[in-house]
């Protein structure tokens, strides 16, 4: 197990909430996956790690797109703060597995998963997605308290 869903900081929106326990296990099912292709490098393993992956992506455009929309409907100042956070995170996810395409370097998805992907996650979930939540429930905006 890669993340413990006991370590995911929990926002003031459980809809929220319930998308980040699905994304941890997506992605603990997927480092497996990784781990599997690492000790047994077949065709087979690296299409099914490859399948898992692109399932990810989608399940995350949704993620950020769910969140997206409420900032938007509810005029969240700043959104584009937020959603340049998600677009990037998306960004790097593209050209991540782009690179393992290529490459078939297992090694640098490894590290991706183990320090960069979680470090993103925890953080993001603890800054923007704390403080989007908690505007999304009490129509306060985290400018007020600058
Ligand atoms: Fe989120
Ligand atoms: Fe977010």
């Amino acid at each position: 197990m890669l993340i413990n869903k006991n370590d995911l900081p929990l926002v003031a929106e459980d809809f929220m909430n319930d998308v980040h326990f699905e994304d941890v296990e997506i992605i603990n099912n997927l480092y497996e996956k990784l781990l599997t292709y690492i000790n047994d490098s077949t065709k087979e393993n690296k299409n099914i790690f490859i399948d898992n992956y692109q399932e990810w992506y989608d399940h995350t455009v949704a993620h950020f797109k769910g969140e997206e929309e409420k900032m938007l409907e509810l005029n969240f100042p700043p959104y584009m703060m937020h959603k340049s956070e998600h677009e990037r995170c998306l960004e790097q996810m593209r050209l991540i597995l782009e690179h393992f395409i290529k490459n078939e370097d297992s090694q640098i998805l490894r590290n991706y998963f183990e320090s960069d992907l979680v470090n993103w996650l925890i953080n993001h979930i603890h800054t923007m997605d704390t403080v989007t939540a908690m505007f999304f429930k009490t129509g306060q905006s985290p400018c007020h308290a600058h």
